[in-house]
């Protein structure tokens, strides 16, 4: 009942009877529908169908819209050129649908449910145990929570995994170093902050490293420890388990501070599949879609060759009889396919591993793991780029640690705020800030496509003007003070008023929220609503200079300009929220 249908859909279907009753071969064309500059809508479809069906454009396109009925829905229908329609829409149509949008109180702003919901699961937000977090997990976090977030929007089942590095060989190192200095990771306090924990695994690491390097003695005790972990061995599980609660602690600390939400559950790392590896080998090796080579077991491909020419294997278990990354993920995509019952896994992972997806899916296939009804895909991202167009490093030379970026842009998004501030208090302008600051780094990360470097330029992130959260948020907070000022709670639409161009464009884009997050959503594309966002609040903007809202000319004037107001705030909000961004009341 909540669900309402969009503008463009309801006028698609009239278009779309009209097209088959004049030419009832054609079967149901698509009349090809878009926003336009010249109507509101324009139809492109009839030219390709006329030539198809051997008819005249023009006369068809007079045909159909002899068919089209004009009154509450559609204002008037024309033809143009060698066959367009351009259809314009009445006033008290826009008003009304977005009056039916308002009108739903689940705040989904009318959005349909999808009709028949799958399974996905979403591989992303994967740091690495006992290492720093740096920017490259800030794209896989920020991309794939929103991905999340418009995957359930649209009532995707969906399954989180937390695909973390915490197996492996260093391990060995590191249990081994903490076995014979057993109090390097206790805690000064019952309390450990984030960074206090990290601070300890990294001197820890560094420490073991140290050692490992100038110590043949511990080197080999060290990689004795490997053996003892893969095999099992209580107590070095144990040892192994307080370097991966360790992190925990800092990788929460890094995700609330993102203003994310990452349940300890969905944590399955990459020892979550230990229990498969040996079993994984087994079923490759006997359907012969792996082979034993130079005693490691690999799967060859065609067309994958390195820079000699010769085949790149997918090694799947090395000739020591360890087993590495690809050994993990087939078991994953195993766990993820017949226990997890996915219909589409998705990888948020960086673009610099994409011969290994490829290589492992692949592989997945073959081994009849992936069927046609499973989709496997690696929503690649791009390299964070510093303002010198080279992978963003410090000064030094080192990588970013994620937290210090952060916090440097809630410190740049704290000075925006005081300097706009009129009556916050100083906790306010801290929480803003933070809010501001956090907005700014997520949304310059979601609007240009994933699979695109970007620059991480903290000044333009910051700016006022321009394709940046700041800039939705402030239309989204002046929208609240004029609401507040009105003393308006839920205004009424009034569907007989004549509308302004600039309330029209406003609508119409509004209306059109639905089919943006629909596409967003099934092509994981966030920039696709950062854009749609973006310009709801630049017509925002446009009809605010056009249109008094306080200061109309009659009241049920000003009650519907602060009803489009707060249909387009509530746009806003919703939208922000998909891409996980927060739009504070007041800025
Ligand atoms: N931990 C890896 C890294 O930091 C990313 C893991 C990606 N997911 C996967 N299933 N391989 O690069």
């Amino acid at each position: 009942m909540a669900s309402v249908t969009s503008l463009s859909d309801s006028v698609h279907q009239r278009l779309a009877a009209a097209l088959s009753a004049a030419l009832p071969q054609a079967g149901s064309a698509d009349p090809l529908l878009r926003r336009s500059d010249r109507a509101d809508f324009q139809a492109n479809g009839i030219l390709a169908l006329a030539k198809k069906e051997k008819a005249n454009p023009r006369e068809l396109a007079t045909q159909v819209v002899s068919g089209v009925e004009s009154g509450e829905l559609i204002k008037d229908v024309e033809v143009s050129g060698p066959g367009f329609l351009n259809i314009t829409l009445t006033d008290g149509a826009i008003t009304r649908n977005l009056a039916a949008r308002y009108a739903d109180d689940t705040g989904r702003l009318g959005v349909p449910h999808a009709e028949q919901p799958g399974t996905t699961v979403i591989d992303y937000a994967q740091p690495n145990v006992a290492k720093e977090m740096h920017v490259g997990h800030l794209r896989s976090a920020v991309i794939g929570d929103a991905v999340v977030q418009l995957l359930e929007f649209t009532g995707e089942n969906v399954v989180r995994r937390h695909h973390i590095g915490d197996w492996g060989t260093q391990f060995g190192m590191l249990i081994q170093y903490l076995e014979e200095h057993p109090h390097e990771l206790d805690h000064k306090a019952d309390e450990t902050s984030g960074e206090e924990a990290m601070s300890n695994l990294d001197r820890l690491y560094k420490a073991a490293r140290g050692l490992f390097d100038a110590d043949e003695e511990f080197k080999t005790r060290a990689r004795r420890r490997v053996v003892d972990l893969q095999a099992g061995d209580p107590r070095t599980l144990a040892m192994w388990q307080k370097f991966v609660d360790e992190s925990k602690i800092y990788f929460f600390s890094v995700f609330e501070k993102l203003d994310m939400e990452i349940r300890d559950a969905d944590i399955v790392g990459e020892s979550g599949y230990n229990d498969m590896l040996a079993e994984t080998c087994r079923l490759l090796e006997e359907s012969g879609v792996a082979v034993r080579s130079e005693g490691a077991l690999c799967v060859f491909f065609d067309d994958i060759k390195g820079p000699d020419g010769n085949p790149v294997p997918l090694i799947v278990q090395k000739s020591d009889g360890g087993y590495g990354y690809a050994a993990t993920d087939l078991s994953a995509i195993r766990d993820r396919v017949f226990n997890l019952k996915a219909n589409s896994i998705i990888y948020v992972v960086d673009a610099r591993q994409s011969l290994h997806f490829k290589m492992v899916f692949e592989t997945a296939r073959r081994a009849g793991w992936l069927g046609d009804d499973v989709k496997a895909y690696q929503l690649a991202f791009g390299t964070v780029l510093g303002k010198d167009g080279k992978p963003f490093k410090t000064r030094e030379g080192e990588t970013v640690r994620l937290v210090d970026l952060l916090d440097e842009a809630i410190d740049r998004a704290s000075a925006v705020v005081r300097e706009k501030a009129q009556d916050l208090s100083e906790a306010e302008i801290a929480e803003r800030g933070t809010q501001v600051g956090v907005g700014a780094v997520k949304y310059a990360d979601l609007s240009t496509s994933a699979n695109r470097d970007y620059k991480f330029d903290l000044d333009q992130m910051v700016s006022l003007n321009g394709d940046t959260s700041v800039y939705l948020q402030y239309a989204y907070a002046r929208i609240q003070s004029i609401l507040r000022k009105a003393g308006a709670s839920r205004p009424a639409a009034h569907p007989e008023l004549e509308l302004h161009e600039a309330e029209r464009a406003l609508g119409l884009h509004a209306d059109s929220f639905a089919a943006t997050v629909a596409e967003a959503a099934t092509e994981y594309a966030p920039h696709k609503l950062a854009a749609y966002l973006y310009q709801l609040a630049s017509l925002y903007t446009t009809f605010y200079d056009k249109c008094p809202v306080l200061k109309a000319e009659t009241p049920e004037q000003i009650e519907n300009r602060l009803f489009l107001c707060d249909v387009t705030a509530r746009t806003l909000h919703r939208g922000m929220a998909l891409l996980g961004i927060r739009t504070p009341e007041r800025l």
